[in-house]
């Protein structure tokens, strides 16, 4: 049997004109368009995510990271391979895309795509002795139950250093997050870090939790298999009765072997001397599998249930399991959406601002003309210039100058024409001149 798939069309309506019932289409579930303009209650326009992703191309700047533009599609296998085959996000969240030959996936996330093309590129050879830093921006796929703070497709800001273990580099990347935080405006967050431990320490804590997870009764389905799959992601369960259940339960500080708690201290030292306040969270445990050591989250509880808008942190073995040599990495990535929410909570997201410099006002055809090479000049010069070309009443023209708030207005009008001179208004201090056209265009 042939499986139809449906599209969400809207109900048809009949269109009058062309005499058919035709249907509307809405966007994907968990998806979203950023539109130029604040429309409605939606959170975020185009501009502010441009805004916000080039402040953090600039703060990247600063920690001397270069960009790294990386395909949406992948393989699925890197994804099983980076040590993540237990995660919930490879298991579940995957969107497999249709191929004859190959099991493709769009990324659902930055970093296997980043150590992937660091191992096939040799980068390690070819761009520094010491360490790779590398920034990343774009979509992420994951077939989740949308809600606030979560959606099927989202955007993330990454970094990755990979190069060395020096839990110094674990701080700077932090404090690289935390300095952006800061220029967009975000103070509020809280700086959770914690230890995973390394695998001779993690597995033997493993052994222990497993054995006491079995000794608890009540866990919600899911908690019963992590208990045997995946037992530190019981601590990352959202049911209030799981986590009343694990709350007592040994966490993995107190099995951290030697080296990982001097590494876990030499981060607080390190957060300490840069005065980036933190809390240690000991059932901070991440939702992926490659982590060793460090890791680290941001959050904002008024989000809600989807709290984190940033995480990241330490991760070892996955290197090597992806063909590429005994290198240690540590990374983040935030989420844009939950950067727009935490930033509307605090009222911080930017009121409308100056679209345009010049807005031009004309009421023949003659003057649209002259003011179409007026327009010309300006933008040569580096201005932005808009006009209606519609003929409009000279206050609607002026109206839309200032809806646009524009900084200045040029007015030609009949007299003006035979004058061959410009109005030109600031908007501002509503002061006008008048000045010779000729001059205009010869400055
Ligand atoms: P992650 O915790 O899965 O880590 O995602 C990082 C951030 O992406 C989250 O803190 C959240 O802000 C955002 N995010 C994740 N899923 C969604 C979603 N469904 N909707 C909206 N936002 C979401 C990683 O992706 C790792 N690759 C981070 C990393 C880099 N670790 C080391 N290097």
């Amino acid at each position: 049997m042939q499986v139809r798939l449906l599209s969400p069309i809207f109900p048809k309506k009949l269109n009058e004109r062309r005499g058919e019932f035709i249907g509307t289409y809405k966007n994907y579930q968990g998806t979203k368009d950023y539109l130029p303009y604040q429309i409605g209650n939606q959170i975020g326009t185009s501009k502010l995510i441009r805004d916000i992703e080039n402040k953090f191309v600039e703060v990247n700047r600063l920690y001397e990271f270069k960009e790294i533009i990386i395909p949406t599609l992948e393989f699925a296998d890197i994804y099983e391979r980076a040590g993540q085959a237990g995660s919930d996000m490879v298991q579940k969240e995957m969107f497999a895309v249709a191929s004859d030959k190959n099991r493709l996936v769009l990324r659902p996330e930055g970093t296997a795509g980043v150590v992937r093309s660091y191992v096939q590129n040799k980068l390690y050879d070819a761009m520094s002795d010491e360490l790779v830093k590398l920034y990343y921006m774009g979509s992420m796929f994951r077939k989740e139950r949308p809600q606030a703070g979560r959606q099927r497709e989202f955007r993330q800001l990454g970094a990755e250093v990979i190069g060395i273990n020096d839990p110094y580099v674990d701080v700077e990347i932090i404090a690289m997050a935390k300095e952006f935080f800061s220029q967009i405006g975000l103070n509020n967050l809280r700086l959770e870090i914690n230890s995973i431990g390394c695998s001779d320490c993690r597995t033997q804590y493993k052994e222990v939790l497993k054995k006491e997870l079995g000794r608890v009764k009540g866990l919600c389905d899911l908690c019963v298999i992590r208990k045997d799959t995946n037992p530190l992601r019981v601590f990352d369960c959202k049911d209030d009765r799981c986590s009343e259940l694990t709350k007592n339960l040994p966490v993995i500080s107190q099995y951290l072997c030697g080296g990982c708690d001097g590494e876990l201290s030499v981060v607080k030292k390190g957060l300490d001397m840069l005065s980036i306040p933190f809390v240690v969270n000991p059932t901070l445990v991440r939702g992926l599998d490659y982590y060793e050591k460090t890791v680290f989250e941001f959050v904002d509880d008024a989000i809600g249930a989807q709290s984190s808008v940033c995480g990241g942190g330490r991760y070892t073995s996955i290197i090597e399991e992806m063909g590429g040599p005994p290198n240690s990495g540590v990374g983040f990535a935030m989420g844009l959406e939950r950067i727009l929410i935490a930033l509307s909570n605090q009222g911080k997201i930017a009121t409308p601002e100056k679209e345009i410099d010049y807005f031009l006002v004309w009421t023949t055809e003659e003057a649209k003309c002259i003011l179409m090479k007026v327009a010309q000049k300006l933008r040569a010069r580096g201005y932005s210039v808009s006009m209606f070309f519609e003929p409009k009443k000279m206050k609607k023209q002026l109206k839309e100058a200032n809806r646009k708030r524009a900084n200045i207005a040029i007015i030609v009008g009949e007299e003006e024409l035979s004058r061959n001179t410009i109005q030109v208004k600031d908007l501002k201090s509503s002061v006008q001149n008048e000045i010779s056209l000729i001059d205009f265009m010869g400055r």
